[in-house]
């Protein structure tokens, strides 16, 4: 089986090495081939730490190195699945699909990695019905993907795609569309209300995750869990929250917003609320 993965960040990276460790043959793609082979490359500097530690038998990485192919995405021809991880932009993830409709097979399966964006809108028009297929940071590591119906994905394109996500070992849900799906409409306003604590001066960056972690047994803090999943990503969400639901519970903290306008997206740039580039 041959899936293409749209988006070579964080998420693309991470879906890509769960696949091709599962013995599928995989497409990185990305808007340039650097991209796509620097996506390939911080799969591979991964395994060499695992190599390191004595976790990971360097045959073993070669192999499902191997499997991953880079390019744009007109290599996607051939492809049984796509599992589209570009920008959490609507404009973005419509373009692309409507771009795949012309490379791919009729009978390839088009799933997104959105994290809050309308399936059914994404979907809509295309001749290739879209499912929601959202995993987790880091995609290797975290057990769940949740798998989203939008209005006109066909039930057997849910249980395809639930049948695959156990195949690659993870423990599907399936959920109806609606903002942010299960996880984030629960998870990332709670991120919000930690920089809420922070921007009040309630307590120390590192003390609200302490307290967090050792009074709630989460294992990061929500300022580390932010950083982690990047504040560009969180106030992203927050926005499809608050402009899908109205609610002005969802309202994303000024001080997010003014962190994302300064570039401190957390891990991925170097700084959020910690310093990484140490
Ligand atoms: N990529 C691949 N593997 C990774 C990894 C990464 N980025 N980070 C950690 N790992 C692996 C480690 O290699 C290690 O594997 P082994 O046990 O085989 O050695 C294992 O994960 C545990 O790692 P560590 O011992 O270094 O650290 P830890 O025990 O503190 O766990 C963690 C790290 C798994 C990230 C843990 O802190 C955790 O679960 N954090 C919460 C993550 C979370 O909530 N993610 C969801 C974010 S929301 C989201 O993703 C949705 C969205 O749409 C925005």
């Amino acid at each position: 089986m041959k899936v293409g993965i749209i988006g070579a960040g964080t998420m693309g990276g991470g879906i890509a090495q769960v696949f091709a460790q599962s013995g599928w043959d995989v497409c990185l793609c990305d808007i340039s081939e650097q991209l796509a082979e620097k996506g390939k490359a911080r799969i591979a500097k991964g395994f060499e730490k695992r190599i390191a530690k004595g976790k990971m038998d360097a045959a073993e990485a070669e192999a499902v190195l191997a499997r991953i192919v880079t390019g744009l995405k007109d290599i996607c021809g051939d492809c049984d699945l796509i599992v589209e991880a570009a920008l959490e932009n609507m404009e973005v993830k419509r373009s692309t699909f409507c771009e795949l409709e012309s490379i791919c097979r009729p009978d390839c399966v088009f799933a997104t990695n959105t994290s809050s964006l309308s399936i059914t809108e994404i979907g809509h028009g295309l001749s290739h019905p879209v499912v929601g297929m959202h995993f987790f940071n880091p995609a290797p590591v975290m057990k769940l993907v949740e798998v989203i119906a939008g209005m006109e994905t066909p039930a057997e394109t849910v249980s395809k795609i639930t049948q695959i996500a156990e195949s690659l070992g993870k423990t599907p849900v399936q959920v109806n569309e609606s903002a942010g799906f299960v996880v984030n409409r629960i998870l990332i306003p709670m991120i919000n209300e930690g920089v809420a604590v922070y921007a009040e001066g309630v307590a120390s960056a590192a003390d609200i995750d302490t307290a967090m972690k050792l009074g709630a047994n989460h294992p990061m803090g929500p300022l580390e869990l932010g950083d982690l999943v990047g504040l560009d990503v969180v106030l992203a969400i927050m926005e499809v929250l608050h402009h899908e639901t109205g609610d002005d519970k969802y309202r994303p903290h000024p001080l997010l917003r003014k962190m994302v306008r300064a570039g401190l997206l957390g891990r991925k740039t170097g700084k959020g609320f910690f310093d990484y580039t140490k």
